[in-house]
């Protein structure tokens, strides 16, 4: 069966020093009580050989929130998925709304971020999701399929094992605002439908579809619950780690 993860996306908070001692915190906590899922946390770069050291020899995966579009080269500023792959982190958060509005990051180079991170043997949590005028128009499905179709959909099957997909409603992060899980579930369902439809049933049973928004320890049991979300990708939750164990014990 697919498997159920609670990932941590820090985005931009915590100095070194804060997150090695986040990082430390959880790995004594989960280390005296197993959790029942995979757990991951999305450090910023400048973390990620510090924590991935740290983590080794814990149950907690360490991902990246970004990588470059390009393999090597006069990119300034940027740091590259082999580079990532280095520092000992299995996973690269993608296609993150935050990515996507701010930094104005487009299919296209998603796509290319993708199968570099693929090609540089990391796994990728592949975000999607509608902002509040495109829910209130109810396009949230056509915006889901056409992110999927945009920019992981030409994958081979084989690829498609190591994609997690997060579905993240832009209304939903750091708002406060939870999409029920009834509206959780139904927009989780469509998206198995589509990967079905790419890549067929058996496939699309394997794939790991998470939720993202505004998700905390006292609403992931009831989100969790629902058939087709397999976890969530948690933000202000994850910098906590009483808030973050609290998300991951919904699966006991
Ligand atoms: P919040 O949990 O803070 O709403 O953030 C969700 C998110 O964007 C995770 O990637």
């Amino acid at each position: 069966m697919r498997k159920h993860i609670v990932a941590g996306n820090w985005k931009m908070n915590k100095n070194l020093q804060e997150g090695v001692a986040l990082a430390t915190e959880l790995k004594e906590i989960l280390a005296a009580e197993a959790p029942n899922c995979d757990v991951i946390i999305g450090t910023p770069f400048i973390h990620l050989a510090t924590v991935s050291e740290l983590l080794k020899d814990s149950c907690i995966a360490v991902s990246a929130e970004n990588c470059a579009n390009h393999d090597k080269g006069a990119y300034t500023g940027e740091v590259s998925a082999e580079m990532v792959k280095s520092t000992g982190a299995e996973y690269v958060i993608l296609g993150h709304s935050e990515r996507r509005e701010y930094y104005a990051e487009t299919p296209e180079m998603l796509k290319e971020k993708v199968d570099l991170a693929l090609a540089n043997g990391l796994k990728v949590i592949f975000c999607i999701g509608e902002s509040l005028e495109q829910r209130e128009n109810n396009e949230q499905e056509a915006v889901c399929k056409a992110e999927l179709a945009g920019s992981v959909f030409h994958l081979s099957a084989e690829q498609w094992k190591n994609i997690v997909i997060a579905y993240e409603p832009i209304w939903a992060i750091g708002t406060g605002k939870t999409a029920t899980a009834e509206q959780a579930e139904e927009i989780h369902a469509f998206i198995r439908s589509c990967v079905a439809e790419v890549y067929g049933q058996e496939v699309a049973d394997e794939t790991s579809i998470l939720y993202g928004g505004s998700c905390k320890g006292s609403n992931a049991p009831e989100l969790f619950g629902k058939p087709d979300i397999d976890g969530g990708l948690i933000g202000g939750a994850s910098l906590k780690a009483a808030d973050f164990k609290a998300i991951i014990d919904a699966w006991k």
